[in-house]
C-alpha cells in the first residue's frame, strides 16, 4: 500500500532502538525523511547507518529529548516536520509509595509534558501546510492498569486527555494527533524487565518470558515492526479521518469489547 507520505520529513523521538526505531524504519520505508534521536551516539550511529542500507534519507540527532537543548536540536535539524512521533523512556517499576514529589514531577515530565512541548513547537506550521500526523506511543497501561508502573500511567492518561480536545481543534486543517498503546514488545525494555521479574522470582529468564507470553491471547510478544506499520499508517495520507483515537496494540490483552 502506498502510504501517500513519500518525501514528508519525520521526526522520531526516542528511535535509536525498540519501538521509536520500528517507528522510524516504517516511514522511512514509506519515502519519509526521518530525525532519529536517542542520547547514546554510537547507538544512534550505527540505527542511522542501518536505516540508510534501504536508500532513506536519516538525519541522526543525539540528544536528551526531555531537554530544552535536546528539543532545539531535533527542531533545528528540521524545523517543520509534517509527522511528529513522540517517545520516551518510560519510569521504572516502583511502589507508589516509593515516589517523593520529584520523581513523580520527573514521570510526568517524561511521559506527558516533553511531548505537549514538541507538539506546541510542531503543530502550528502542520495547520498552515494543510498536513500533519501526530502519534504518541504510550502504553496499554493507560487502559489497564499495572502496579508499580503507577507513575507511567498516570503522566501517559494525562497526556490523552490533555491532547483530545487539541485533536479536535486541529481536524479541519488535516492534522491528526492519535495514540498508539503498545502491550508487551520485545525490545531491550521488555527483556530488561523480564531479567528484573526472573531475578525477583527466583526463576530463569526462559521461564518468566514464557508465564509473560501465557498473559497475551495471541500467545506471543508483539515485534516492533508490527507496531511501526500501525504508527506508518496512522501518518499516512489515507489515515486524514482518524483522530483523537487510542490503538491498543496488545494481542488481545485488554479484555474488552470497547
Ligand atoms: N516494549 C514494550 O513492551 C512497551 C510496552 C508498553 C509501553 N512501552 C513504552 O514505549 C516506550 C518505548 O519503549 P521501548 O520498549 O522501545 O524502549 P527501549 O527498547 O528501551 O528503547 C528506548 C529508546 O528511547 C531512547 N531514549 C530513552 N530516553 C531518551 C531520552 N531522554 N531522549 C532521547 N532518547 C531517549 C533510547 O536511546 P538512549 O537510551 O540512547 O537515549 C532508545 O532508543 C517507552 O516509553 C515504554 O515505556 C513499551
Amino acid at each position: 500500500m502506498d502510504l501517500g507520505i513519500a518525501g514528508r520529513k519525520a521526526i522520531v523521538c526516542a528511535s535509536s532502538r525498540g519501538l521509536g526505531l520500528a517507528c522510524a524504519k516504517a516511514l522511512a520505508a514509506a519515502g519519509c525523511e526521518v530525525i532519529i534521536n536517542g542520547r547514546n551516539r554510537d547507538r544512534l550511529t550505527a540505527a542511522a547507518a542501518e536505516l540508510k542500507k534501504s536508500g532513506a534519507t536519516v538525519i541522526p540527532v543525539a540528544a536528551d529529548v526531555a531537554s530544552p537543548d535536546g528539543q532545539q536540536a531535533l527542531f533545528a535539524a528540521c524545523p517543520e516536520p509534517d509527522i511528529l512521533i513522540n517517545n520516551n523512556a518510560g519510569p521504572p517499576f516502583r511502589d507508589f509509595r516509593e515516589l517523593d514529589r520529584q520523581k513523580m514531577l520527573d514521570g510526568v515530565i517524561a511521559n506527558m509534558i516533553v511531548a505537549v512541548e514538541l507538539i506546541q513547537k510542531a503543530i502550528d506550521p502542520m495547520i498552515a501546510k494543510k498536513f500533519g500526523r501526530i502519534v504518541n506511543i504510550t502504553s496499554g497501561s493507560v487502559k489497564m492498569p499495572l502496579v508499580g508502573l503507577d507513575l507511567s500511567s498516570g503522566a501517559r492518561a494525562g497526556l490523552t486527555a490533555f491532547l483530545a480536545g487539541i485533536a479536535r481543534s486541529v481536524a479541519a486543517s488535516n492534522v491528526t494527533i492519535n495514540f498508539v498503546l503498545p502491550g508487551t514488545f520485545e525490545t531491550d525494555r521488555f527483556r530488561s524487565n523480564i531479567d528484573a521479574t526472573a531475578k525477583k522470582k527466583g526463576v530463569s529468564y526462559d521461564a518468566a518470558f514464557a508465564e509473560r507470553v501465557g498473559t497475551v491471547p495471541a500467545k506471543r510478544i508483539g515485534q516492533p515492526d508490527e507496531l511501526g506499520a500501525a504508527c506508518a499508517f496512522l501518518c499516512s495520507a489515507q489515515a486524514g479521518y482518524i483522530t483523537g483515537q487510542n490503538l491498543l496494540i496488545d494481542g488481545g490483552a485488554f479484555s474488552g469489547a470497547f
